[in-house]
């Protein structure tokens, strides 16, 4: 690893933003926040820029990013968007949803962006910080969850700060993510696949589509890495589908099944979702006594923490 670097933290202003978007474009690192999560930023045209992503964050290399641009005309400069893809971008972006799209010849992206695929993974956030950033960049910029490879995604400043300050040049500190969660990831096999449940609920794509929407089997061949088992795990042991704690854990609950922490005492998804990583780094941070979780209902966003949650339960090597 390259000797640490000051890490900057910028105010989600006019200044930070213009500073943000002069380090991105000289090939610099920075967190932004999206809807979601916090991205960790980097010219995707740039490839050293990268490979310090690849390397910041310790992620192993066959991993592909997401690039993220402000509108669909830019995509269109990048990425093949048409038929039901189309369709979804319009519907859904900008938005917590990424769509898997063949990627241009002419596109100029590093091809450490797609890990030697044909494909890209696109987003186009709504976030007014992030589509400022995006804007003043003016190129497509490639985005990981800003935290340490099969870490907890973070979902303020501090927490990217906690896993990689002395690694990156700067945080664009825009406070919480609202959504709490990374986007919905669709592929075209060419019909719609759910790749990631996320952000967007798969009940919603369903609808814009008419249809219910293909979700890649267990077994088959991992095309989205996040789908790997113990990908988004605490330091702590995780148990799920708790109704109370054993002892020695201490249990995160959701409605009435009360703990520690409660992800939503009122039992509303969207609320655990938000709610879902910053509690796993508060346990975390307390210590490593085993973490229990509560059962959540396997519907809308619930799917999605469900998802995290059995890769943070998920046995580790
Ligand atoms: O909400 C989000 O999507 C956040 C924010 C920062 O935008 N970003 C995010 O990126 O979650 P990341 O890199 O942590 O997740 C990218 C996922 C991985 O599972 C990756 O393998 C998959 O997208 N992916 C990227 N390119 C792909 C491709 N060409 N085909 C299939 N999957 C792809
Ligand atoms: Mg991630």
């Amino acid at each position: 690893m390259e000797r640490p670097i000051e890490t900057e933290t910028l105010a989600p202003d006019e200044a930070g933003i213009a500073r943000a978007a002069a380090l991105l474009r000289d090939g610099g690192l920075v967190s932004f926040p999206t809807e979601t999560v916090y991205g960790l930023g980097g010219d995707a045209t740039n490839d050293r820029a990268v490979a310090r992503i690849y390397e910041a964050k310790g992620r192993p290399r066959f991993n592909p990013l997401i690039a993220h641009l402000p509108d669909i005309d830019a995509v269109d400069g990048i990425a093949e968007l048409t038929g039901k893809a189309r369709d979804l971008a319009q519907a859904f972006w900008p938005g917590p949803l990424t769509l898997v799209l063949p990627i241009r010849p002419d596109a100029g992206l590093s091809p450490l962006v797609s890990a030697g695929l044909t494909t890209v993974a696109i987003r186009v956030p709504d976030h007014p910080l992030a589509q400022k950033l995006l804007r003043a960049v003016g190129r497509p910029v490639v985005a990981p969850s800003a935290n340490p490879s099969g870490r907890i995604s973070p979902t303020r400043a501090d927490h990217v700060l906690a896993g990689l300050s002395g690694r990156i040049d700067a945080v664009l500190d825009g406070g919480p993510c609202s959504v709490g969660v990374e986007s919905t990831i669709v592929g075209f096999d060419p019909t719609p696949v759910l790749l990631r449940p996320g952000g967007l609920p798969e009940e919603a794509i369903a609808e814009a589509l008419g249809a219910p929407l293909a979700t890649r089997a267990e077994d088959a061949a991992i095309t989205a890495p996040g789908q790997l088992s113990s990908h988004y795990a605490p330091a702590a042991r995780v148990r799920l589908n708790a109704a109370s704690a054993r002892p020695g854990e201490r249990l995160l609950g959701f409605a009435d099944v009360d703990g520690d922490m409660n992800l939503s005492p009122s039992g509303d998804l969207v609320e655990a979702a938000a709610n879902l990583f910053g509690m796993f780094h508060a346990l975390d941070a307390e210590g490593d006594a085993p973490i229990a979780v509560a059962p959540i209902p396997e519907k809308g966003l619930g799917r999605a923490i469900n998802d995290r949650l059995r890769r943070a339960a998920a046995p580790r090597d």
